[in-house]
């Protein structure tokens, strides 16, 4: 069914309450996603994005209960990706001359995809696309937000801004406003998506946020392709992002670690009590890596002032739940932030220095050389530990 967004708009995309993981096995969607997609009936009908493929044909079929497929005139597709191409090559079956406006990057993520040499029509930053009534579509490029295809449309009149995977979270909802949703649940799905999937292209969203705040739009409501709609004070979410994409922190202090014989374990647990003995005002959290969700956790580093990674050493080297969290960490550039390694050791003892590694190499700032610890903590290391975690937290 249609949902209204104002005036001649409404929201027909796909409300997908039993995805559990998205980009394949990468990203962890707890609540669901929805894929939006919406249809402007002024004039000129025109749809915006479309849903992921497994719902190709449940989406043509509703649109064709909302519209007679062949009225559409024209379709803009702001992001190549299939969660937003999927229903494409099911659409145009139907429709196979429309013209689909989108970015040459998007030209060349549709065809590689779908193989089809569909109706494109190529915009730049500023092209503009009457649709009547007195109302334009005016498109802007937004290359890396998240892919070098992505775009943006700015529907003049009713002052939506589609802005594609931009300001979206991975979370099902049945109202698609944000205003009617659990406002705590919004927020942190909105940072776990801006933290797992935008972080890496904080310099390039720096900029195109001051070069769309200088074009002095006025924006009543912002429409994402994944999760709600803001219409209720929908520059929050754009003062959000300019925050976190400042190499954002709060004061908190996160220790991850993973354990064979719960010798690091220990370890873990004496650290984070000698960071709070330290500052009790600092937030701490531990969790292990293996029993944890890699995006919260990751969510958690990027709420982190300084990330305190350990591992057990194992054939010279550290576990490979912690390897993979680190490769994580590299890929999403975090900034500014501090890091510490800390393990147990049997034999050779090398799980330190692999961290302190792979943690420079993944932008952050060692504190020392890392707390080493020769099989279990007696007494007398655990209490040197504690000191380690007073020393990290005045770092
Ligand atoms: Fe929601 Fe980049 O696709």
């Amino acid at each position: 069914m249609k949902k209204l967004v104002k005036n001649n708009v409404h929201w027909v995309g796909k409300v997908d309450w039993e995805l559990r993981k998205f980009h394949g096995d990468e990203y962890s969607t707890h609540n669901g996603s929805t894929y939006n997609s919406y249809l402007i009936q002024e004039e000129k009908n025109v749809l915006i994005d479309t849903v992921w493929m497994p719902f190709a044909k449940q989406f043509v079929d509703n649109l064709a209960g909302e519209i007679e497929l062949d009225k559409i005139d024209y379709i803009v597709a702001n992001h190549g990706e299939v969660d937003h191409s999927g229903a494409l090559p099911e659409l145009m079956k139907h429709i196979p001359d429309t013209p689909i406006y989108c970015t040459a990057n998007a030209v060349k993520s549709l065809k590689g995809q779908y193989h089809q040499d569909w109706n494109f029509r190529v915009v730049k930053t500023g092209d503009k696309l009457d649709i009547g009534n007195g109302k334009e579509l005016i498109f802007v490029e937004m290359p890396l937000l998240h892919w070098p295809d992505s775009m943006a449309t700015y529907m003049t009149n009713d002052n939506i801004l589609f802005s594609n995977d931009a300001f979206g979270q991975h979370y099902a909802t049945e109202s698609i406003f944000n205003d009617l949703v659990d406002q705590d649940d919004l927020m942190k799905e909105s940072m776990k998506y801006y933290a797992n999937i935008l972080n890496p292209f904080n310099q390039i969203l720096r900029k195109k946020l001051e070069e769309v705040i200088s074009l002095g739009l006025t924006i009543d409501i912002i429409a994402t392709s994944h999760g709600v709609v803001w219409r209720d004070n929908p520059m929050q979410i754009v003062e959000k992002y300019s925050k976190w994409a400042n190499n954002y922190q709060e004061n908190q202090i996160t220790v991850i670690y993973d354990t064979m014989w719960n010798g690091t374990r220990r370890l873990a647990e004496r650290i984070a009590e000698g960071i709070g003995l330290a500052d009790p005002d600092v937030v701490v959290k531990v969790f292990n890596i293996a029993k944890s969700d890699e995006n919260d956790v990751i969510t958690e580093v990027f709420k982190s002032k300084t990330a305190v990674l350990g591992s057990p050493t194992i054939n010279n080297s550290i576990l490979h739940s912690m390897a993979g969290f680190v490769h994580l960490m590299k890929e999403l550039k975090f900034k500014n932030k501090k890091a510490a390694s800390f393990g147990c050791y049997g034999w050779s003892g090398e799980s330190t220095k692999v961290l302190n590694g792979l943690l420079q190499d993944a932008g952050f700032e060692l504190i020392d050389e890392g707390f080493k610890n020769l099989w279990n903590a007696d007494k007398e290391q655990q209490l040197k530990a504690i000191e380690y975690g007073k020393k990290i937290a005045m770092a």
